[in-house]
């Protein structure tokens, strides 16, 4: 069986991404350039979905920013978040005083964020924002406040462009959904 033959249509091309990366980019910093200027910006990226967005984000951003990486889990099955989170790997940063934007791939159920953003606050940072590629507001199941979206999706399971399905298509540069067909 070809892989490809699971995939659905491509709902957003390599042109595509790379435009809405762009106006990200330009939003986000400006926005810092107003909120906050002069200060530096720190873009915490949760492993692994997140770091293909964020490595194109980051090179769209003209303040002074910086990167560092995330990696947590949710207990409970695969399929189903908790909204209690494991660290895996912990940042390499003190966030203390600094502004702090994350980096997501997508947002379903926002759980996972929820409760990390509950455990960022406490370690004094000046400022937590969001910013996600993908959402899915038909899924959210507690009140999170989104600053930065790509595209607000539908229900479906989504690929490529860094999000996968069991590990794969992660390499994808466009972003399509499994066939459910
Ligand atoms: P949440 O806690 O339900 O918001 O879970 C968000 C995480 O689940 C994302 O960071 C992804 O890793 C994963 N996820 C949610 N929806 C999808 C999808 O459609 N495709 C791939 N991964 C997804
Ligand atoms: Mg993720």
């Amino acid at each position: 069986m070809n892989y490809e033959d699971t995939l659905g249509k491509i709902m957003y091309d390599e042109e595509t991404i790379a435009k809405r990366v762009a106006e990200l980019g330009a939003q986000i910093s400006a926005d810092y350039e107003r909120d906050y200027p002069g200060e530096e910006l720190l873009c915490i990226t949760i492993l692994k979905g997140g770091a293909v967005f964020a490595s194109d984000l980051l090179r769209r951003l003209t303040v002074d920013a910086r990167i560092d990486f995330m990696a947590v889990s949710s207990y409970g099955s695969s399929t189903k978040s908790s909204g209690v989170v494991r660290i895996n790997k912990d940042l390499d940063t003190d966030i203390e005083g600094k502004n702090v934007l994350i980096v997501e791939d997508i947002i379903d159920s926002g759980l996972t964020l929820h409760y990390l953003i509950e455990t960022l606050w406490y370690r004094g940072p000046k400022s937590i924002k969001i910013c996600t590629f993908l959402n899915k507001p038909a899924r959210r199941r507690v009140d999170l406040p989104v600053d930065y979206i790509g595209f607000d999706i539908e229900n479906r399971f989504i690929v490529g462009y860094g999000l996968d399905y069991d590990e794969k298509y992660r390499n994808l540069p466009y972003i399509t959904c499994l066939d459910e067909e």
